[in-house]
């Protein structure tokens, strides 16, 4: 069986004490810290950019896990990768042309990854599974924390691993949107190995035994 990690999203973090709160969920087990960048275009909020993720990074220890909800990705693929992104997720339906846009994360020296809203069929990104490290399926509508988790994202997570394990790829499944220790459970049965957890984390007062709940 394949090891879970935990990414958990600062985006329900404490952001006036964001250094204490990454160095809260390293301390207690999270394997890399989940960045949500919103521009106000391709999602109907807005978050943070590379100068925010350049403070995280000297402080973390562990990957930054980048997640682009951002029109026109490839403008600014270099300047998050130079911020200290490790890994740097696009979403398919904001990259008119997919392919470049993941052989510039990893000419920029940062592991692609690729992202698919609820709606998107997994053959949107068929031709492109040798290219990334890791898929991410959004379990919720993208640009909110806090939001109740899409019950049919677990048949897409099964039919992901099935595609990924004919073609004999490792690549990591992600999930983002509404993960507690139940739906936790039900994506890593369908085959999932990285959560994301934004609100089941830091609206604990143990971070801790929230992230021990999610790897169970
Ligand atoms: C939503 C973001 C998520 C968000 C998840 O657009 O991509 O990473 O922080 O929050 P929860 O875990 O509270 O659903
Ligand atoms: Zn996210």
């Amino acid at each position: 069986t394949r090891r879970v990690l935990v990414s958990p999203s600062l985006l329900s973090s404490d952001f006036g004490r964001l250094a204490e709160e990454v160095r809260a969920v390293e301390a207690a087990g999270a394997d890399w810290i989940h960045v949500d960048v919103m521009d106000g275009r391709y999602v109907p909020n807005i978050t943070l950019g590379p100068v925010i993720v350049q403070a995280i990074k000297k402080v973390a220890t562990r990957p930054l896990d980048v997640h682009l909800m951002i029109v026109e990705p490839e403008k600014y693929i270099e300047a998050f990768a130079k911020a200290g992104a490790d890994i740097l997720t696009v979403h398919v339906e904001a990259c008119t042309h997919l392919h470049r846009v993941l052989q510039q994360i990893r000419h920029a020296g940062a592991r692609p990854a690729v992202v698919l809203n609820p709606a998107t069929p997994l053959s949107a990104v068929e031709e492109v599974l040798g290219e990334v490290d890791m898929v991410l399926l959004m379990s919720v509508n993208p640009g909110f924390g806090g939001q109740g988790f899409i019950p049919h994202t677990v048949d897409k997570v099964r039919r992901l691993r099935a595609m990924l394990d004919a073609r004999g790829l490792h690549t990591h499944i992600q999930v983002d949107g509404g993960i507690n220790s139940e739906t936790a459970r039900l994506v890593v049965e369908a085959g999932a190995d990285v959560l994301v957890a934004g609100s089941y984390v830091f609206g604990a007062k143990d971070y801790a035994a929230a992230i021990h709940s999610l790897r169970a």
